[in-house]
């Protein structure tokens, strides 16, 4: 069937964009100051170099087998964040990225969970998407689970080996 030209919805949409935009950009905030922007920068490594300690057992609650991620996931590798929320089969449901580090906190390292909320996650989570930057996110794509991650551009943050468990720096 041929499409019949509609003039009042033509013009309407773009007008309802147009005024969502030009009331949208009225309340916004003027743009970050440099400083501003350094410091945001600076509060996200550290939080990425605190993941990266965890990863490499900074904290013994993880783990009750001396295990830590960085053993059987370094570099992150593995650990997919970019697929998540994704179905996984031993729970037969969706979940989060961090439900599935709470498996293997519980797991394989024989450790006491995360609470999702926590810092520590929060860490976890910035350290491996800090390693994913600039991968598409693809939720459920189980198919990259045992590819490697590809670290370009070092790690980009100041971060010194833990000495506890598989360091690849
Ligand atoms: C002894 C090896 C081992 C250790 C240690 C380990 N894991 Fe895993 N990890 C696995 C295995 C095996 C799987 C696959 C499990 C599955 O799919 O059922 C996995 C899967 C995952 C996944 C899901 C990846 C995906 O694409 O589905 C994440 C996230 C993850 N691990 C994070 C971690 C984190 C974070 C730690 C440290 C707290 C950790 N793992 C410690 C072996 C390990």
């Amino acid at each position: 069937m041929k499409a019949t030209f509609k003039p009042t919805l033509a013009i309407a949409v773009p007008l309802f964009v147009l005024t969502a935009l030009a009331s949208g950009s009225a309340s916004a905030r003027e743009p970050f100051s440099k400083e501003e922007l350094d410091k945001q920068q600076a509060k996200l490594l550290e939080l990425v170099e605190q993941g990266y300690n965890l990863w490499h057992g900074s904290n013994p609650e993880m783990s009750g087998n001396g295990l830590a991620c960085g053993n059987c996931h370094p570099d992150a590798g593995a650990s997919n964040p970019q697929t998540f929320p994704k179905y996984i089969q031993n729970m037969n449901r969706v979940v989060q990225w961090g439900e599935m580090v709470n498996w293997c906190i519980q797991n394989p390292q024989a450790g006491k969970a995360l609470a999702l909320e926590s810092e520590d996650m929060t860490a976890m989570y910035a350290y491996a998407m800090n390693l994913h930057r600039g991968l598409p996110i693809q939720p459920g794509l189980a198919s990259l689970q045992t590819k490697p991650v590809p670290v370009k551009y070092g790690k980009g943050f100041p971060s010194k080996p833990s000495g506890i468990g598989f360091d690849t720096k």
